[in-house]
């Protein structure tokens, strides 16, 4: 069996900031509050944590248009409380690993401000200008992708806010200050990136028009150019130049699985890719078996380790789109963390959120996404563990029986489902590394076996909500259940109405 990274076989675990806890009272989650809750993902059992950016920013896109590579923003506090957190992260033995946005930068960043003061500024050539706009859509409902400047008489481009000024990548002294960002972040140790919208950073150097943006479609949603895998190749050879297995995984933003596989490159581009299909995807067996194919018939032909996503901070939380259903939701936990591949969940899926009710006077993202970035109830009492202004966003519903707090005491809920399919994660090779085979089902069933050496398990997963009979040769008992029925008993076939088991042979 081959050697597989720590990365192959971890769970990671998506932090949003601004929501995750507030140290300081001022209504905003913090670097502090963060450090304050790693116990929580901890005791989760999860390895790693990804930070959605902290960097300094004027927060037109929450972070996501940076003015300062190297430097915290005062909301989220300073580069101690960055070390600090650092520090007690590995020591508890998690590892961090820092978004990256490489597409664009702010408006207000120092580059774009000299490159957009004369045309003859050294950093002109930093950003892309033009003297025409082409009919590329920026994403975000921010309409066309140019701006014009006023004081310079030309166009520049962003593939989404107008405040998010894309870099030219084709220049080496662009690609020689982002290397630099990245050795910032990896000489004060951490463990690697989530390179924010990696797909988009080459563009055709022709800037031709597009159907799907004549009809209205945002470039970021599909471009696909081969320089963006050039720089990826970059960024790779530097990251591997560091020792101890620092990681890259990419936002590829392309709804094709075979698309995406080709950004592991000769696995010499992104370790780890995150693969959408599955967090579009709603509670429909036909769907899911559809993804789940093609990520093993797309990645597994080339060698590519398989991410599995079904909650972010760009999208509705997934038990909204389930329905609303918390029993879909506990059944797509099983198969979350038992498929193929490197499960990455969104802060408080674990508690089975779902997204907050936004109503236009406390909409605050122009994308339209602050359902999912609400914050997250630690305690059952209001304000829930948010001492001091009220927090930026409204909580997600029925934030006192959700909260971490409840979760903690009640031994059926689904924060300790969450613990206990982590932790056989754990102790069964097959579960983390082994190989994935399809098994005969009905139709609404989706099962699977994974085996590794002589570790086998089998997961079944009923999308009905009727239960099902299904066949399994040999003895079986349940290891693992999403509704408690028959956890811990022989395995005798029938699946309880959107119930997923998790099977071990019978001793
Ligand atoms: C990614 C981020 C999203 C952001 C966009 C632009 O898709 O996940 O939050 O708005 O890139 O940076």
């Amino acid at each position: 069996m081959t050697e597989h990274p720590w990365w192959r076989q971890a769970v990671v675990y998506q932090v949003y900031p601004r929501s995750f806890a507030d140290s300081d009272g001022d209504g905003v989650g913090d670097l502090t509050g963060v450090r304050q809750h790693l116990g929580h993902i901890r005791d989760l059992g999860v390895d790693a944590v990804w930070l959605s950016p902290v960097y300094r920013s004027p927060m037109a896109d929450a972070g996501y248009d940076i003015s300062d590579y190297q430097d915290i923003d005062p909301t989220f506090g300073s580069l101690e409380d960055m070390d600090a957190l650092l520090a007690e992260a590995h020591r508890l033995g998690l590892r961090v690993l820092m978004d990256f946005v490489p597409n664009h930068t702010s408006d207000q960043h120092a580059w774009f401000r000299e490159s957009r003061s004369s045309r003859d500024n050294p950093k002109r050539d930093w950003y892309i200008w033009r003297d025409e706009p082409n009919n590329w859509r920026a994403a975000l409902n921010a309409g066309s992708a140019w701006t014009w400047d006023e004081q310079t008489e030309q166009y520049y481009l962003h593939l989404f806010l107008p405040q998010q000024p894309d870099l030219n990548w084709r220049n080496p002294d662009v690609v020689e200050a982002m290397h630099d960002v990245l050795r910032f972040w990896l000489d004060r140790g951490v463990d690697g990136f989530r390179i924010d919208v990696a797909h988009c950073v080459g563009k055709d150097p022709e800037f031709a028009d597009d159907q799907r943006c004549a009809a209205g479609e945002p470039l970021s949603d599909f471009n696909d150019q081969p320089y963006s895998h050039e720089v990826l190749r970059g960024i790779r050879k530097l990251v591997d130049s560091y020792p101890g297995d620092r990681v890259l995984v990419g936002e590829v933003n392309i709804r094709s699985t075979r698309r995406v596989a080709k950004y592991y490159g000769a696995n010499d581009e992104l370790h780890m890719s995150f693969n959408f299909p599955p967090l579009d995807a709603p509670w429909d067996p036909v769907v899911f078996r559809m993804c789940v194919r093609e990520v093993e018939k797309e990645l597994g032909t080339v060698a590519a380790w398989p991410t599995w996503v079904l909650s972010n901070h760009d999208n509705e939380r997934h038990r909204t789109r389930y329905g609303g259903s918390m029993r879909r939701t506990r059944a797509a936990a099983v198969m979350l963390l038992t498929l193929r591949g490197t499960p990455f969940l969104y802060q408080g899926e674990e508690l089975g959120l779902a997204n907050a009710v936004i109503t236009p006077e406390s909409q605050v993202d122009p994308g339209g996404r602050d359902g999912a970035r609400a914050p997250l109830p630690w305690l059952a009492a209001p304000p829930h563990g948010w001492d001091g202004k009220t927090p930026w966003l409204p909580f997600p519903p029925d934030a006192e029986t959700l909260s971490a707090q409840r979760a903690n005491d009640e031994p059926g809920s689904i924060l300790q489902l969450y613990r206990r399919l982590i932790s056989e994660r754990r102790r069964s090779e097959a579960l983390r590394v082994g190989d994935w085979t399809e098994l005969p089902s009905p139709p609404e069933v989706l099962a699977y076996r994974r085996r590794a050496g002589d570790d086998t398990r089998i997961v079944a997963i009923n999308f009905a909500d009727h239960p099902q009979q299904f066949e399994v040769d040999g003895r079986w008992q349940v290891t693992i259940a999403s509704e408690p029925d028959g956890e811990g008993e022989p395995f005798t076939g029938r699946l309880g109405a959107e119930q997923a088991v998790l099977l071990e042979p019978s001793r």
